[in-house]
Parts: C-alpha cells; sequence; structure tokens
C-alpha cells in the first residue's frame, strides 16, 4: 500500500473536471454531434441525446470514475484489486485490459487524423488554401491521403508532442497542459462563435440544429444517440478511470461527472453554431466526418475574407481538443507500464509512445500502399487496417468495457463499497445503482448488437 500513498493527486476537483472535460472534449465533438443533430430531429434529438447522456452514461462514468480512485492505479491493477477485494470472478479484470488496449489501439490512429489537422494548421496559416475552388481543396485532400511521409511526420510530431506532456507526470504535465490548452481551446471557441453570428448565416445554421422534429426519432436514431454518448464521454477505456484513481476520496462523483457532462454537451453545440452557419453561408451541404473538416470547411475558409486567419484558429481549436484526448489515451497506459515494470513515467510515456507510433504506421499507410477493401457484415470497407481498428475499437471494445463496467459496479462490486464511494443521499443511490445494474447495460448491450449486426438489416 505504500506505494497507494506516493500516488500523485489532481491539485483540486477542477482541475481533474478540466482534465476530464478535455478528454472528452475531441473530434466527437466536433466532426460528429453537430451533423448527427443537425440530421435526425434538431432540438428533438438533443431531448433524446440529453436522456442516453444522464440516464445511461452518466451512470457509467461515475462507476468508472468510482472504480479508478477505489483500485488507485493504473487499470488493469485497479481492476485486480477491486475483484480481490469484492471476492468476484476474475472476468471481470477484463475491463482493464479492454480499457487499455482499446486506448493504444484508438491513439494509434487518432494521432494519424491529429496529423492531418496539423497539416491543415500548416495550409490554411500559410495561405495555402487561400481562393481555391472546391474541387482543388477536395484534391489537396486527397493528394494529403496519398502522400504516407507527410501523415507520418505530422504523426510522429503529435504522438512525441503528447509523450512529452504524459512524461511530466499528472501536475507538471496533465494539470498544466489542460490548465493551459483548455482556456485557449474556450477562447478560440468563442471568437469564431462571434464570426458566426457576426458574419456567416448564424440563422440557417440555427435552423439546421434546432428545428424541432420529433418525426426523425427514429429507433437507429436513439441508438446513434446512445453510442454516440458513451465515446464523448470517453467511456470504456480507462481514460476516466486512470484520471479517477488521481481524484481525492472526498470529491463528490455525481457534481465532477455532471459538471464533465455539461460542458461536453454545451461545446458540442457551441462547435455546431460555429460551423453550420459559415457552411451554409457559402451554400455549402452539410456533412460529417473527414468530409466535413477537411474538405466542406476548407472551401469555406478558401472564399471567406480572412479565411487564413479564421482557418488557422479553426484548426488549432480542434489540434488542441485532440491533443488532451490523446493525453487521456496513453495516460492509462503509461500508468500500467510505469507501475507494472516499476519504471519512471517518462521511461513508461516513451515505450508507450514508441509502440503506438508503430502501430499508427499501419494507419498512415491504410489510405495509400497498404490500402484493402473488406466488407463489414454489408458494408464496404475501403481504408484497410484503419477501418480494422475503427470497427474493433468503436463497435466493438468499448461498448462492450461500458457494458462490463457497469455490471461490475451493479453486480460484481461489493454495495457496501459502492455506498462508500458515492455518499449519495439514499434515494441517489439508488437510483444510480438501479441504472447501473438494469438500464445502462440493456441500452448498450442493444447498442452493441446494433452496432454489430444492424448494417446487415439496414438494407444498403
Ligand atoms: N471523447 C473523445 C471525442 O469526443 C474521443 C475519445 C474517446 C477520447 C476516448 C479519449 C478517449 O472525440
Amino acid at each position: 500500500m505504500s506505494q497507494t500513498n506516493t500516488r500523485p493527486q489532481w491539485s483540486s476537483r477542477w482541475t481533474f473536471i478540466l482534465a476530464t472535460t478535455g478528454s472528452a472534449i475531441g473530434l466527437g465533438n466536433i466532426w460528429k454531434f453537430p451533423y448527427i443533430m443537425g440530421e435526425q430531429g434538431g432540438a428533438a434529438f438533443v431531448v433524446v441525446y440529453l436522456a442516453s447522456i444522464l440516464f445511461i452514461a452518466m451512470p457509467i462514468m461515475m462507476a468508472e470514475i468510482m472504480l479508478g480512485r477505489r483500485g488507485k492505479a493504473n487499470p488493469i491493477t485497479a481492476m485486480s484489486r477491486l475483484v480481490e477485494e469484492s471476492d468476484a470472478s476474475s472476468i471481470w479484470k477484463l475491463i482493464g485490459w479492454l480499457g487499455v488496449a482499446a486506448g493504444a489501439i484508438i491513439l494509434s490512429y487518432y494521432s494519424v487524423i491529429a496529423g492531418w489537422v496539423i497539416e491543415y494548421v500548416r495550409l490554411t496559416g500559410l495561405g495555402g488554401l487561400t481562393s481555391l475552388s472546391s474541387g482543388e481543396i477536395s484534391t489537396q485532400f486527397t493528394d494529403l491521403l496519398a502522400d504516407p511521409m507527410t501523415m507520418l511526420l505530422w504523426h510522429t510530431i503529435f504522438i512525441v508532442a503528447t509523450v512529452v506532456i504524459v512524461a511530466r507526470g499528472v501536475s507538471g504535465g496533465l494539470e498544466l497542459a489542460t490548465k493551459l490548452l483548455m482556456p485557449v481551446l474556450i477562447v478560440l471557441l468563442l471568437v469564431l462563435l462571434g464570426y458566426s453570428i457576426a458574419k456567416a448565416d448564424f440563422a440557417a445554421g440555427l435552423n439546421f440544429m434546432f428545428a424541432f422534429e420529433p418525426s426523425k426519432i427514429t429507433y437507429e436514431v436513439v441508438l446513434s444517440a446512445v453510442g454516440h454518448s458513451f465515446f464523448t464521454l470517453s467511456l470504456g477505456m480507462g481514460a476516466v478511470m486512470v484520471y479517477g484513481s488521481y481524484l481525492s476520496p472526498n470529491t463528490s462523483l455525481l457534481q465532477v461527472s455532471l459538471a464533465v457532462v455539461a460542458a461536453d454537451t454545451i461545446i458540442a453545440i457551441l462547435a455546431g453554431l460555429v460551423i453550420f452557419p459559415i457552411v451554409f453561408s457559402f451554400s455549402l451541404e452539410p456533412g460529417v466526418g473527414p468530409g466535413l473538416l477537411f474538405i466542406t470547411l476548407p472551401t469555406a475558409f478558401s472564399q471567406m475574407i480572412g479565411g487564413a486567419f479564421w482557418g488557422t484558429l479553426f484548426f488549432v481549436l480542434i489540434l488542441f481538443a485532440a491533443w488532451t484526448s490523446a493525453i487521456s489515451l496513453t495516460e492509462p497506459v503509461a500508468a500500467w507500464v510505469q507501475e507494472k515494470f516499476s519504471t519512471t513515467k517518462t521511461v513508461a510515456a516513451c515505450v508507450v509512445g514508441f509502440i503506438i507510433w508503430l502501430l499508427g504506421i499501419a494507419t498512415v499507410f491504410s489510405f495509400n500502399d497498404w490500402a484493402f477493401s473488406f466488407n463489414f457484415l454489408g458494408v464496404e470497407k475501403s481504408d484497410g487496417l484503419f477501418d480494422v481498428f475503427d470497427i474493433l475499437t468503436s463497435n466493438i471494445m468499448l461498448p462492450l468495457g461500458g457494458v462490463l463496467i457497469a455490471l461490475f459496479a451493479g453486480w460484481g462490486m461489493k454495495r457496501t463499497i459502492s455506498t462508500q464511494e458515492l455518499q449519495l443521499p439514499d434515494s441517489w443511490y439508488n437510483l444510480w445503482y438501479f441504472l447501473v445494474r438494469f438500464v445502462s447495460p440493456v441500452a448498450v448491450i442493444i447498442v452493441l448488437l446494433f452496432l454489430l449486426f444492424g448494417p446487415l438489416f439496414s438494407g444498403d
């Protein structure tokens, strides 16, 4: 237990909230949420999304932070301690392994995408996107994907930047980085919002995002809301767990989870209010994923007065959001290497960074030399190992990790322990307990089945 006593801690619950929010806010908030909200029922979608965040994802978030804080170690060690403490089956240890493995795999491709963002900071910053036609902009993106060396360079730089932060430890690294990056991120977002309100077609953006269209809420929309609420909060992969392991025992888990959930949702909505007015003011079609960030928006920036400036701000914003998420993906793996092999954080972070960098090479070449196509349950995929990693983690490992966390907290762990950790009034505790025992696992299992077998039935 002596190791437990010297374990670093966040200097306050605010830094925990800030760091966890930094993990939560990422590409999911910027390239996915605004679009699914606009496409899938606007304000009506928000109601469904809020319900799934509050009743399905947040109880799991509280459970995941609780497991980390109680286990006081990296996810793998923490889970073995907790299993022992509750005399539970060893099968639950899978939670730790899944988390660490998913974190490493996700980071390997997340870093390559973050590398594209760096390339776009460079392109916009140097004015390389000014006055190009939309065809030229889209060729530029295709050219980037066909150029593994440029991708490798930025992937390397991004991994190094992430490793440097993780190597510096909790207070000198994670805390310092989030304290510097998050305020900048928020200021950038607000400045861009100012632009969208003053100069772009704000009314069209508002209308796209908030038109209340309950008829668009199908069961698929509900499932995508649940799936997304889960990904956007970084659940099920040890990131939130390891951050929880540095949290002081008397912090209210309900309060901190609520704060993270609120911040994540507000920022996702604000990101949409920045993006869509810009897209609509240039009569472009909104879209989702890489096309939105690397083709649609650059097209708008290239035609906009002062586009080089606004475009650079925008890509720096995304880069910072991706960086704080990447840090949280590295930390569980690095903490495990450090604690398992009793080495320093610097050595652990470098070893982990190197392995993830190597793994990332598979993604770098997935878009060019090593590209291959395959059929995933009826859906054609053409980006080789990148698609394999993405399916494996987003469709399988994350939801599975989430279900297991809920089930362990609700069924595997002794009830006295969760009562003691959560310190909630009885009625609140009972609500949480009911949600993690029944509601969250059932909902996530349905999503998991849908993600795996839904494409078979969708007819496309
Ligand atoms: N939550 C991040 C997003 O919304 C993604 C992420 C998942 C980051 C898991 C870290 C861990 O983009």
